[in-house]
């Protein structure tokens, strides 16, 4: 969603701001701006849609200073125009705002401010806080700014400058990722470490109520009263390289061929072959906690809760404890029977998405012992949860999650295997299921091999308007994702149904024009499956079919097969999303889609 940055320092910052927000470009945005203040007062540039016109607009007015803060917007109070735009200015043009977030009571304080005499130029939310500040304004912006703050309802990060005040940039917390960059002679602020990570690897993460000043030579943290607050400085692990393309032509290829790594990093360390079980150090419960869990609930977004679905069999299955499955923003509003003995896993690659946060507070609240299974470290779930695991696959920039997916089922694989140990799962059973884990990254790799048959296959159904993507067991959650990672890249209109379920009434979709994708591994379903994939032939569907034997069962049926290795049926899932991937990227690619950034999509949903 919205991007973030910040600078006070020797170097020229137009530049230094436009590489942030680039570098946050893959999470979404519709509009940009920037604003600097060049020694005498601040000055704003702002364009409607993508940074490169940002970039002409201030190569036609340049801008230059060595203070500056910069904003990519994901419009929700207004369209995406140069007024809507952030950094949004006072009236009388002395402090410039960006803002991700959602101000509440904006309607409210807009009246109050017009009575006072203040004109609104834009339709957002943003723009009181810029007057308030003006208004409240009394030679310390950082007073002015807490001031601010006490009138404000709703969540927000906020970096704010003033002309007034001018050598320092005041930010402040509430629901909406803020970090720190530490330099040497000058000072960063971000609401994604990948912003700065070309400058600095040491960050400062705030935390919910925290308002920061910044300054070139130093920075600290106070709370809403002023209070002085201590912060530690952690390092960013990840390397450039990660967020680069790499020679790949997008970051969703990339990170659909990293998975034999990814998924690799997700087990290092943690798969202990000969005891077959896992060694999980961050969960933070004991022996008997981890015995007397009652019940699980999964609660996710998105791709997430797809992979919570299959972790919800894997749980079952091996561990006979009950797990549900929520979508976050549906839980996080029901009346769950949740106690002291409920665990409730968190997915989530970004560890920032508000449902999903939000969801994972409200269980704390209710007596839940909460475990985020997070990509993004350091981020709020990871930071609020009670314990976790985090998923090592690296930063993953598509806003199509594909590696991170893979590394989800992964860890709840790891988990499963270490509390079925604890409970009844024999050693014997336990190390065939560490054997399996461990055989996947070469497994991962023999299915990319398929990368050129996936693609010619995209060619032939590059024009179809709608897909079905049908599997069943823990085939049925791959092709609910199967089905995601279509529409969302190449907009075609794709649905994913339990095979068995599509005779209840998307038979009656099914023509000649109908592509049909199987997941149908041979496992324990299969030939169930077999029976589905034949009442589409028989109406004519045509039908992609991923398999994992040369099955005679299957002659006559299949327009299109693509071959994956065999594997548990628990880890099928990890082996047939990976084709999936593919062909939703090859389709999406031959459609001249913007595959790593799809329109409307944000990879971070940090709004309700
Ligand atoms: O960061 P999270 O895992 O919490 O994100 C949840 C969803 O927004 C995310 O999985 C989304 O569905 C992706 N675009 C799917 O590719």
């Amino acid at each position: 969603m919205c991007g973030i940055i910040g600078y006070l320092g020797p170097k020229d910052v137009v530049p230094l701001l436009i590489e942030g927000l680039k570098r946050m470009e893959y999470r979404g945005y519709d509009s940009a701006g920037v604003a600097v203040y060049d020694g005498k007062t601040l000055n704003t540039r702002r364009t409607p849609g993508k940074i490169a016109k940002l970039e002409a607009a201030l190569a036609a007015a340049p801008l230059a200073g060595h203070v500056g803060i910069g904003h990519t917007r994901w419009a929700t109070h207004g369209p995406p125009t140069e007024k809507n735009a952030h950094p949004h200015r006072s009236a009388d043009g002395t402090v410039a705002v960006v803002h991700n977030g959602i101000i509440e009571n904006a309607n409210a304080l807009r009246s109050a401010l017009q009575e006072l005499g203040y004109v609104f130029t834009s339709d957002t939310d943003t723009e009181v806080i810029a007057h308030l500040i003006q208004e409240l304004f009394d030679g310390s912006l950082e007073e002015a700014l807490l001031a601010a703050l006490s009138k404000i309802e709703g969540t927000y990060g906020l970096a704010v400058m003033c002309d007034k005040d001018p050598n320092k940039i005041v930010a402040a917390r509430k629901g909406s990722p803020l970090l720190i960059g530490v330099g040497v002679g000058e000072n960063f602020l971000a609401s994604d470490p990948s912003a700065i990570l070309a400058h600095t690897r040491q960050v400062v993460y705030l935390d919910d109520g925290d308002i920061a000043v910044i300054e070139r030579d130093s920075y600290r943290v106070i709370d809403a009263h002023a209070t002085p607050m201590s912060r530690k400085v952690d390092r960013i692990l990840w390397d450039l390289a990660e967020i680069e393309r790499g020679g790949f032509d997008h970051f969703m290829l990339k990170e659909i061929f990293e998975q034999p790594t990814s998924v690799e990093n997700t087990m290092r360390g943690r798969l202990i072959l000969d005891d077959g079980t896992a060694k999980l150090g961050g969960l933070n419960l004991s022996h008997d906690e981890l015995l007397h869990i009652d019940n699980v609930i999964i609660t996710a977004c998105g791709t997430s809760w797809h992979s919570a679905l299959i972790g919800e069999m894997m749980i079952e299955e091996l561990c006979r404890i009950p797990v549900e499955v929520e979508y976050a923003s549906e839980f996080r509003y029901k009346n769950p029977i949740v106690t002291d003995r409920t665990l409730c896993i968190v997915m989530s690659q970004s560890g920032e998405t508000a449902d999903t946060l939000a969801a994972m507070r409200e269980a704390k609240r209710r007596g839940a012992r909460t475990l985020g299974f997070v990509n993004v470290v350091g981020s709020t779930i990871a930071r609020e949860d009670d314990g976790g695991v985090y998923l090592h696959a690296g930063p993953e920039i598509g806003v199509a999650s594909t590696k991170a997916f893979t590394s989800q089922v992964v860890a709840l694989a790891l988990f499963t295997l270490k509390l079925a140990r604890k409970h009844d799962l024999s050693v014997v059973r336990g190390r065939e299921i560490a054997q399996a884990m461990h055989h996947l990254p070469d497994q991962i790799r023999t299915v990319l091999e398929s990368a050129k048959a996936i693609e010619t296959i995209a060619e032939e159904f590059k024009d179809a308007t709608n897909f079905l993507y049908l599997g069943r067991g823990y085939s049925f959650p791959t092709a609910l994702e199967g089905a995601l990672k279509l529409k969302e890249i190449s907009y075609i209109h794709a649905e994913g149904y339990p095979a068995a379920e599509m005779k209840h009434g998307p038979i009656a979709l099914i023509d000649e024009e109908m592509p049909v994708v199987f997941v149908a591994p041979h496992d324990a379903v299969f030939e169930k499956v077999v029976s589905n994939i034949q009442e589409v032939r028989a109406r004519h569907g045509r039908t992609i079919v991923i398999t994992s034997r040369d099955e005679p069962n299957l002659k006559g049926l299949i327009d299109y097969e693509i071959r994956i290795p065999e594997t548990l049926d628990m880890l099928m899932p990890i082996l047939a999303a990976v084709p999936l991937q593919l062909l939703a990227y090859y389709i999406a690619v031959k459609r001249g889609a913007n595959v790593d950034q799809p329109r409307n999509l944000a990879k971070s949903v940090t709004v309700e």
